[in-house]
């Protein structure tokens, strides 16, 4: 089932959080000079329109990344990814909207690689002409499961992972955490962010027990609710399970949620920054 198109919702709110995050981790992995593996087993199509029909069909990116853009009072823990969207938009309009395999063309250096996997027939064409310039970038049409697998561990031991599912399916769930467990078995210093929608809070506390079962350690968890926990309709929230998070990305989460909820959330909204796995 192929049916879940990432530019209707591009700049949304839970892409506010998982960019956000995004971009921090990879600003941290290039202070140190040695380069590293971004992988990203759903890549989409790389880069949004937010003029085209899809994106203005729901205009999700308005109670999003639209909200933010030109407010001037930004924690500088939040400027890094809003400055990265500046950049790419000019100073009138915000039209344009990265998604994950364009922040991490953001920070690319020539000893960095990227190795992107996506499944869509259209997309995987958006991708690859987005990455057409791109010397160290890798696309497959490929499932990215198995590539994430097939990749580890990097040859120069450093890496960040990015496992975005549609979750059109519900065995995603399940198998996104497997195949984190998995992956930690061969490379267990990497860096590894899940992303969740919170949909059914049974199958959010599914997933943490599917961590906590296993043998992955230091596990943070980062969630942003817009409403409270509803199964009457769709997405009320989203979620970022990170494995070996940067030492300070903690910190700079609790400098952002509350900004985040300030400036798009009512008053359901809510948040959780949680070492859910010790070191
Ligand atoms: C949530 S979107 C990705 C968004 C992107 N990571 C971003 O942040 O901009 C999920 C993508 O996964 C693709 N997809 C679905 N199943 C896949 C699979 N098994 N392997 C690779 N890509 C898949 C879908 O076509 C869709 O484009």
């Amino acid at each position: 089932m192929l049916s879940y198109r990432h530019a209707f919702h591009a700049g949304n709110f839970a892409d506010v959080l998982k960019h956000s995050v995004l971009t921090l981790v990879l600003e941290y992995m290039t202070r140190k000079e040695k380069g590293f593996y971004y992988i990203d087993s759903h890549s989409g199509a790389g880069m949004y329109s937010l003029e085209d029909e899809y994106a203005q069909k729901t205009g999700e990116y308005k109670d999003g990344i639209a909200k933010l853009i030109d407010l001037q009072n930004i924690p500088d823990e939040l400027s890094p990814y809003i400055e990265l969207i500046k950049s790419l938009n000019s100073e009138k309009e915000l039209n344009i909207y990265p998604g994950s395999p364009a922040i991490a063309k953001y920070f690319d250096r020539r000893q960095d690689s990227a190795h992107l996997f996506e499944l869509h027939p259209t997309d995987i064409q958006h991708l690859s002409e987005f990455c057409h310039r791109w010397n160290k970038s890798h696309v497959s049409q490929s499932d990215g499961y198995q590539g994430v697998l097939g990749l580890l561990p990097p040859p120069n031991r450093r890496g960040v992972v990015l496992i975005d599912p549609p979750y059109e399916l519900k065995e995603d769930y399940k198998k996104a955490v497997n195949t984190i467990i998995k992956a930690y078995k061969k490379f267990a210093t990497g860096t590894y962010i899940l992303w969740y929608p919170v949909v059914k809070r049974e199958l959010v506390e599914k997933m943490q027990k599917q961590f906590i079962d296993s043998d992955v350690k230091n596990l943070l968890q980062v969630e942003y609710c817009q409403e409270a926990d509803t199964e009457e309709y769709g997405m009320t929230g989203t979620g970022l399970f990170i494995v070996n998070p940067p030492w300070q990305l903690q910190s700079q989460l609790h400098k952002n949620l509350p900004y985040i909820k300030e400036q798009l959330g009512n008053n359901q909204s809510h948040y959780l920054i949680s070492q859910l796995i010790d070191e």
